[in-house]
């Protein structure tokens, strides 16, 4: 390999500069996928899988997450508040970007509230495009889905159809609520709740405690596992 000098300094090996610049460009790539992801800074202390501590159980719902962020169907968090199903979410999206692949997570009434502002703009097929915007991501995750529950059938219409396009294309995507099992079907709708079932399944938060208020080192006290999802 020959090697190229600059200045009066250390000759550089062509192919060192030709890695140097491959790694700052992946650098410069997560930091743009980061920025635009959504993910509330609250969020970001836990921004890789390994980080994440708590109970087994815990750990099994946040191992469920990953399968379904590294899978390609639609997948439901529900469960009690507090439980982390957010955090699981913001976690799964960040690791989506560390890896280099486009990730968003937005909560559903902001999803909606923007396909409302496009239905007033009578320019062009602005459903569509609201369509497109949302497809883009390679994982999408929508939080807070309960939020949904007074939505107009025209709405809850488009957002199946971006959910039943988004699953048709591959592309994994995970809602979030604080719903119950049994009114996942009256909230979302019997299709969306057959996607969930046929894909990537519900996930319960429920099981332990709620992690607000809480430091990580109060986990002796909870008897929690000291390992992180592998
Ligand atoms: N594994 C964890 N370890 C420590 N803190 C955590 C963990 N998971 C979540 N938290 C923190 O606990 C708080 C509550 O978590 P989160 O918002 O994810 O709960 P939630 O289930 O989405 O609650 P809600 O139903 O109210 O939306 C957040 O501040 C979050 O950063
Ligand atoms: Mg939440």
């Amino acid at each position: 390999m020959r090697a190229v000098s600059v200045g009066n300094s250390q000759p550089i090996c062509r192919g060192c500069l030709a890695s140097d610049i491959r790694e700052a460009h992946a650098r410069h790539r997560q930091r743009a996928l980061i920025d635009a992801c959504g993910v509330d800074p609250l969020f970001m202390r836990f921004n890789r899988w390994e980080m994440l501590r708590g109970c087994e159980e815990y750990l099994l719902a946040a191992e469920a997450v990953r399968t379904c962020a590294e899978g390609d169907s639609l997948a439901m968090l529900t469960g009690k508040v507090g439980r982390g199903k957010s955090q699981s979410m913001a976690t799964a999206v960040l690791q989506s970007c560390y890896d280099g692949r486009q990730a968003r997570l937005v909560p559903a009434n902001s999803l909606v509230d923007e396909l409302k502002a496009r239905y007033k703009d009578k320019h062009g097929d602005s459903a569509h495009d609201w369509l497109q915007k949302w497809l883009r991501p390679h994982l999408l995750a929508i939080d807070d889905v309960h939020r949904l529950k007074h939505e107009k059938p025209n709405t809850m219409m488009r957002f199946e159809w971006l959910l039943d396009r988004r699953c048709t294309s591959y592309r994994p995507t995970i809602l979030a609520g604080n719903l119950a099992s049994d009114e996942i079907s009256r909230v979302l709708g019997a299709p969306i709740a057959d996607r969930i079932n046929g894909g990537g399944g519900e996930i319960e938060f429920l099981d332990w405690p709620s992690f607000r208020g809480r430091d990580q080192d109060d986990d002796l006290e909870w008897g929690l596992s000291e390992s992180g999802v592998s």
